[in-house]
């Protein structure tokens, strides 16, 4: 490496926070130099395959080229315009992408600028609708008379442990309390309801029990839960859990019966991940308000939307403010709306279901016999998602060194090493992913 570079990540070191990381003892950070396809270059000329697109977002790969000339098409028009009174075409056809690409009744969109934003605003729509609706009368035909719900008490959330929404006051609040990394705002956080975490999983067969709590709570509390918010069939952050599909229908069942919003957090399973376009296919059900980001911009810049049904929008719309109490400076960047926009098109025309079957049968073949490895406790495979829980919690300072040293970028966390590729890797380029791994898990150093 020379002086530059090491004096470009002595400043980094001194002067600039990353996620989740400390200022004063921090892990290293890696310089990198340059991405392409699936292998991001560092400065001192390593080549690694990347096992997490950068967080789940770089789907078609780095620097591909119709993204490129998508954002360098747009910048030659205009970078930015503020959507106060402004409108413009990158952002009207994405919304219409995203109208007709989610499931219906979801028609109306909200731009933001991250995840947490979206997930910021579903929850903001949620309690506004509500306020709006205040008292409403319903005659009871046989009886003759009204009977009045007064909706303004719905002013709480509802939610289940091991979910994780993002870093902003709202969605922290519905991150589990424990391990949500939140806990130290646990004095300031509201408090939503907390479901039992579902625990039949994605393959096994479903029994009605796990839903029992959950149903418990919708029936005790309803009259003050606005919301109901869940990361569909896959839990992330919160352990890289794949429940079943049963579990969402009978959500969506109580959201109806008990008038309680459902939200649902498709920030990382959008776009295809798991093997449907959205999660929620797999039970063949839809929210009424749903947050998408990460992918939208297949990792070029951040952008977030938040859709909502027509009613929901209506009734916000008809309330004493007259409108949704929001609106970010950033609000439908063109820039970001253009390469989402691309990167749409491009999935549209790419053959995205058989790249995630053909990882997916990869994963099988090659990623779940690892749980034979003494160190393994489980391995899972959902679409483009490979995990291996271990018995012990990695040594994050000395894994992240020998998955570089194997040339590979892969960032665990606690007891979970998981992948999930560019949707464009190689058969190749999986097995460099699997033999680092599967190294590593030898190496007692790598774990605590
Ligand atoms: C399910 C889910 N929701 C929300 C977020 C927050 O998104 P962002 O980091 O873009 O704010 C994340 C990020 O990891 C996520 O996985």
């Amino acid at each position: 490496m020379n002086n530059n570079c090491t004096d470009l990540l002595a400043f980094d070191r001194q002067h600039i926070w990353h996620p989740y990381t400390s200022m004063t003892n921090p892990l290293p950070s890696y310089l990198v130099e340059s991405a392409e396809n699936v292998t991001i270059t560092l400065a001192t000329g390593e080549k690694l395959i990347d096992g997490m697109s950068s967080w789940w977002s770089v789907i078609h790969g780095y620097n591909h080229p119709v993204l490129n000339e998508a954002l360098v098409e747009q910048s030659k028009k205009m970078s930015h315009v503020m959507f106060g009174g402004l409108t413009h075409k990158p952002a009207i056809e994405l919304c219409q992408q995203l109208i007709s690409l989610t499931p219906e009744p979801l028609e109306k969109v909200f731009l933001s600028d991250s995840g947490s934003v979206a997930v910021e605003v579903a929850i903001k729509m949620a309690l506004q609708y509500f306020q709006s609706k205040k008292i409403q009368s319903t005659k009871v035909p046989s009886k003759k008379v009204q009977s009045k719900t007064d909706f303004t008490k719905k002013t709480k959330l509802l939610t289940v442990r091991n979910g994780y929404h993002g870093d902003t006051f709202a969605a922290m609040s519905v991150c589990d309390p424990v391990t949500g990394m939140h806990q130290i705002f646990d004095k300031v956080l509201n408090k939503p309801y907390f479901a039992p975490a579902p625990t039949i999983k994605f393959n096994e067969d479903w029994q009605e029990d796990d839903v029992k709590e959950l149903s418990k709570i919708f029936a005790e509390h309803h009259h003050e839960i606005a919301a109901f918010i869940i990361e569909p069939i896959v839990q992330g952050t919160g352990g890289m859990n794949f429940y079943h599909p049963e579990y969402l229908k009978a959500c969506r069942q109580l959201c109806d019966k008990y008038d309680v919003l459902f939200i649902l957090d498709e920030i990382a399973t959008g776009f295809g991940r798991t093997g449907k376009l959205f999660a929620c296919e797999w039970a063949d059900i839809s929210p009424d308000i749903m947050c998408l980001g990460k992918t939208l911009t297949a990792g070029y810049l951040t952008l977030a939307a938040t859709l909502c049904t027509d009613e929901i929008a209506q009734t916000i719309s008809d309330g004493d403010a007259g409108c949704f109490m929001h609106g970010p400076t950033y609000m439908g960047n063109p820039l970001a709306c253009a390469v989402a926009n691309a990167s749409i098109k491009l999935l549209q025309t790419t053959d995205w279901q058989k790249n995630i079957g053909e990882i997916e049968h990869y994963f099988s073949e090659n990623l779940l016999p690892l749980v034979s490895h003494p160190r393994v406790t489980d391995t899972r495979v959902l679409g483009a998602i490979g995990v291996i829980e271990t018995t012990q919690a990695v040594n994050m300072a000395h894994i992240q060194k020998r998955f570089v040293e194997l040339g590979v970028w892969i960032r665990p966390f606690g007891k979970l090493i998981y992948i999930m590729p560019p949707y464009i890797v190689k058969p190749s380029e999986l097995a460099i992913l699997l033999k680092a791994i599967t190294i590593i898990l030898s190496e007692d150093e790598c774990f605590i």
